[in-house]
């Protein structure tokens, strides 16, 4: 579990799970153990479910109430990011409802390679955004990797950062989203080199129905690459996700900002630095 190995990474800081139940009308309830006053305390949720994140709200209060110093609250994988923006007249920015409930009973904010930039301007506390990115990175240095691909033009900055790290060449494909499963990928109008032959991992920040791994793996071995394999540090994997990317790819790596089959490397060591460095120095 992600909170217990940031605790080990504090040095082994004290760890509790809260008590949580639900009253028979189906209100959530909870409690928080331990002596909180005084204390300088690290909440570690995800908000990938609605459910979490009313869990995440009543926690902040459950450690203000109790008397915490400072609270931190650490969102491994921030749900919602992805509506960012407005995509069709009547929707609403949901990261920026999301980021401006979640901060108001923080002092600060840390969560692990957000969607875009867009939802950093939202929050009007500290935010420190930690990443998966260098720690994949060191486990694809063990591979023989020739080429790193994003499938979307809003992944650059990311594939750019990873391919300097490991002094790749990138690429970025055109995505169009069809609906909320089904996207169509097209490479770049010039391809600055040829593709075939090439060890090729595709690079993204979630996987969420394996959609677009698999059109872009289909799409790049259409190219004759001579292998496929895929990384992202928030790894959903809803329904049959990881089979189908199994499937056409030769590995998979996540991170552990989520429980999934994928996790191959964590983020605990890069969200204590954080809170040793940033935090606990506000
Ligand atoms: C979208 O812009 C994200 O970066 C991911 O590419 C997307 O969320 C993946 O979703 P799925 O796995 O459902 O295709």
């Amino acid at each position: 579990m992600l909170a217990e190995r940031i605790s080990r990474e504090l040095g082994n800081t004290p760890f509790a799970i809260p008590f949580l139940k639900r009253f028979p009308d189906g209100e959530l309830y909870l409690r928080v153990g331990g002596r909180l006053e005084g204390e300088d305390v690290v909440l570690v949720q995800s908000t990938r479910t609605d459910e979490s994140l009313l869990e995440l709200l009543l926690l902040e209060d459950a450690a203000r109430e109790a008397g915490c110093r400072r609270l931190f609250v650490v969102i491994p994988y921030f749900g919602y990011a992805r509506q960012d923006r407005p995509f069709f007249p009547g929707e609403p920015v949901s990261s920026r409802v999301l980021a401006r409930h979640v901060e108001l009973a923080a002092d600060a904010v840390v969560t692990v390679d957000l969607h875009s930039p867009l939802t950093t301007a939202a929050f009007s506390k500290p935010l420190f955004e930690a990443t998966g990115i260098p720690a994949i990175a060191r486990l694809l240095r063990e591979r023989s990797v020739d080429l790193l691909v994003s499938p979307d033009r809003g992944g650059t900055e990311r594939v750019k950062r990873m391919a300097q790290l490991l002094n790749l060449p990138w690429l970025a494909l055109e995505k169009k989203r069809i609906d909320s499963e089904h996207v169509e990928l097209s490479l770049p109008h010039e391809l600055p080199f040829a593709l075939d032959g090439k060890n090729v991992v595709i690079v993204d920040d979630v996987i969420s129905t394996g959609g677009t791994i698999v059109e872009a793996a289909r799409l790049l071995s259409r190219q004759k690459v001579a292998t496929v394999a895929a990384a992202c540090t928030h790894g959903l994997f809803l329904r049959d996700a990881f089979e189908r990317i199994k499937a056409v790819a030769n590995y998979l790596y996540s991170t552990d900002t989520l429980d999934n089959p994928a996790e191959k490397v964590s983020v605990a060591p890069d969200i204590a630095q954080i809170l040793r460095d940033q935090c606990m120095r506000i």
